[in-house]
């Protein structure tokens, strides 16, 4: 596996491999590999002749004040990792290559109004803007995104079609841990209470689907239950939302008569956890 820095040279290659016919797979990434990269990673290389990883911590999807210095790193047991998965190449720049002269940003502001995009202002125009620079290097064929970030892939998608970028953009389920928390780089920050009490987060989602079963379809109804549920198994936790949305579009619902997403977001500590579900009617 060869470790690239230079944005032009990652095109270079990618180009040639395309040249020459091959398939091209890629997964993004912002690093410090857990099994869920793992499973990205072995998703996209079953689909592809060449696997494209990319490791970049994207300052511009960072508010002020969030945890960008703090964020989780160690490229050498990445490095390791992206290898045994079969990568081809790990592609890790510098922010200075990747944002050099004047601004340019992609925005997809309408999927991004709700959920993480009105409690993380900006974010998600830097993600769309790294997303959609790091496409135009790798030219994959196809590029692997999990479904934790759920609004993530679906501003990606919604970015990809309006751009005409000629890549599918293919989710990935959520990889768990074995009580349901769902993997995540920012897991480490929970302390050993706090990583005891964070499950609750997933049972919460499942006890939702059991209502709905049950016949509750009202979104407020819903919510109203998964709060007092949240007070009772998890009181350390603050939420920050607790939204049920249109799955493309990512705007309220207010009533589940087709699929919808249950998206949450709880801070526990120092982390602040996301989650969710698809809620078949
Ligand atoms: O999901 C992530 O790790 C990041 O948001 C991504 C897609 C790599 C863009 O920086």
């Amino acid at each position: 596996m060869e470790i690239v820095r230079d944005p032009l040279e990652l095109q270079r290659m990618c180009a040639t491999w395309r040249r020459e016919g091959l398939r091209l797979g890629f997964v993004p990434t912002m690093g410090y590999f857990h099994a869920g990269h793992l499973a990205l990673m072995d998703a996209a290389r079953a689909q592809s002749d060449r696997l494209v990883v990319s490791l970049f911590v994207n300052p511009s999807q960072f508010g002020p004040g969030e945890d960008l210095a703090a964020y989780p790193r160690d490229l050498e047991r990445d490095s390791r990792l992206a290898a045994e998965r079969g990568a081809a190449v790990l592609f890790v720049p510098d922010p200075e290559a990747m944002y050099r002269g004047p601004d340019v940003w992609v925005d997809v502001p309408q999927v991004a109004a709700h959920l993480c995009g009105a409690s993380r202002p900006g974010h998600f125009r830097g993600v769309a803007t790294v997303v959609a620079k790091l496409l135009l290097l790798a030219q994959p064929h196809v590029a692997v995104f999990g479904e934790k970030d759920r609004q993530q892939l679906a501003v990606i998608r919604a970015m990809a079609r309006q751009l005409f970028l000629p890549v599918e953009i293919a989710g990935h389920p959520i990889v768990r841990e074995a009580d349901g928390l769902a993997m995540s780089s920012r897991n480490v920050y929970l302390t050993p209470g706090e990583r005891a009490a964070a499950p609750a987060i997933h049972r919460g989602l499942l006890r939702v689907r059991d209502w709905l079963l049950a016949g509750e379809r009202h979104c407020a109804a819903l919510a109203g239950r998964l709060r007092e549920f949240y007070a009772a198994e998890l009181p350390e936790g603050r939420i920050d939302y607790a939204e049920f949305v249109h799955p493309e579009t990512m705007t309220p619902v207010a009533e589940i008569d087709a699929p919808v997403v249950l998206a949450v977001a709880v801070r526990l500590g120092k982390a602040r956890l996301i989650d969710n579900v698809l809620l078949e009617s």
